[in-house]
């Protein structure tokens, strides 16, 4: 599976959910997750999230690791995006912003 990673929180700009080929992106307040189940590893989102922070399971950076499980937490509590929409208020404020994960609205 492919994984968002902690740069989407607070950011959200929704791009990837447009390339996603089985609609596997659930939506939370301010961070999107990939479904793992339904994720076929096809690698578009990796290129279109303007923060870089989809990777393949296997190359999460370190200190991530935790969003594997995230990811497969949320998505089935979250729905379904499909449509690209703006981007949250302060995502430039926010890109590459450490700690991140403590402010993960769910
Ligand atoms: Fe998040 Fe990047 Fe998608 S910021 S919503 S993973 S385009």
């Amino acid at each position: 599976t492919h994984v968002v990673t902690e740069n989407c929180i607070n950011c959200k700009h929704t791009d990837c959910v447009e390339v996603c080929p089985v609609d596997c992106f659930h939506e939370g307040p301010n961070f999107l997750v990939i479904d793992p189940v339904e994720c076929i590893d096809c690698t578009l989102c990796v290129d279109e999230c303007p923060v870089g922070a989809i990777y393949a399971e296997d190359d999460v950076p370190k200190g991530q690791e935790k969003f594997l499980d995230i990811n497969a937490e949320l998505a089935p509590k979250w729905h379904v995006i499909t449509r690209k929409k703006d981007a949250l208020p302060d995502a430039e404020k926010w890109d590459g912003v450490p700690g991140k994960l403590e402010l993960l609205d769910r």
